[in-house]
């Protein structure tokens, strides 16, 4: 049988939506308040669902406590007060979106879980707004 384990992470961190080719003027059209020049931040809110079977032995899908370091490990050291533009390396070259970040969060995540797990990633730029990730 199947189960979907859930666990919750926060980090708070500075970004900026922009192209640099385009103007401020054009920046501020596409994407409004967060082409702020001056960077603005987010308290995200992280949930990151792992799908599996239930161990027989342990009786787990995967150990909480194996997810808590990884999301800390993977997310929280990596982009926890970070402004994302400058300090993650992903963001040098992709707009740090709700959406890119979601992504980038899964590709950091995946590598790190059994093969036969299926990873979500739910980010929450604000209580309204979130996206997932399932890859
Ligand atoms: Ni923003």
């Amino acid at each position: 049988m199947k189960v979907t384990v859930s666990r919750k992470a926060h980090f708070n961190a500075a970004h900026r939506l922009f192209r640099k080719e385009w103007s401020d003027k054009k920046n501020n059209s596409v994407f409004g308040k967060c082409s702020n020049p001056h960077y603005h931040g987010h308290n995200y809110e992280l949930i990151v669902h792992v799908t599996g079977l239930v161990d027989p032995k342990t009786g787990y899908v995967i150990d909480m406590k194996i997810l808590k370091e990884l999301i800390k490990s993977e997310v929280e050291d990596k982009m926890d007060h970070k402004n994302l533009n400058e300090e993650v390396p992903e963001f040098v070259e992709m707009i740090p979106t709700a959406e890119n970040i979601a992504i980038v969060i899964y590709n950091k995540l995946k590598p790190h879980l059994n093969s036969k797990h299926s990873l979500e990633v739910t980010l929450y730029e604000t209580p309204r707004n979130f996206v997932s990730y399932s890859g």
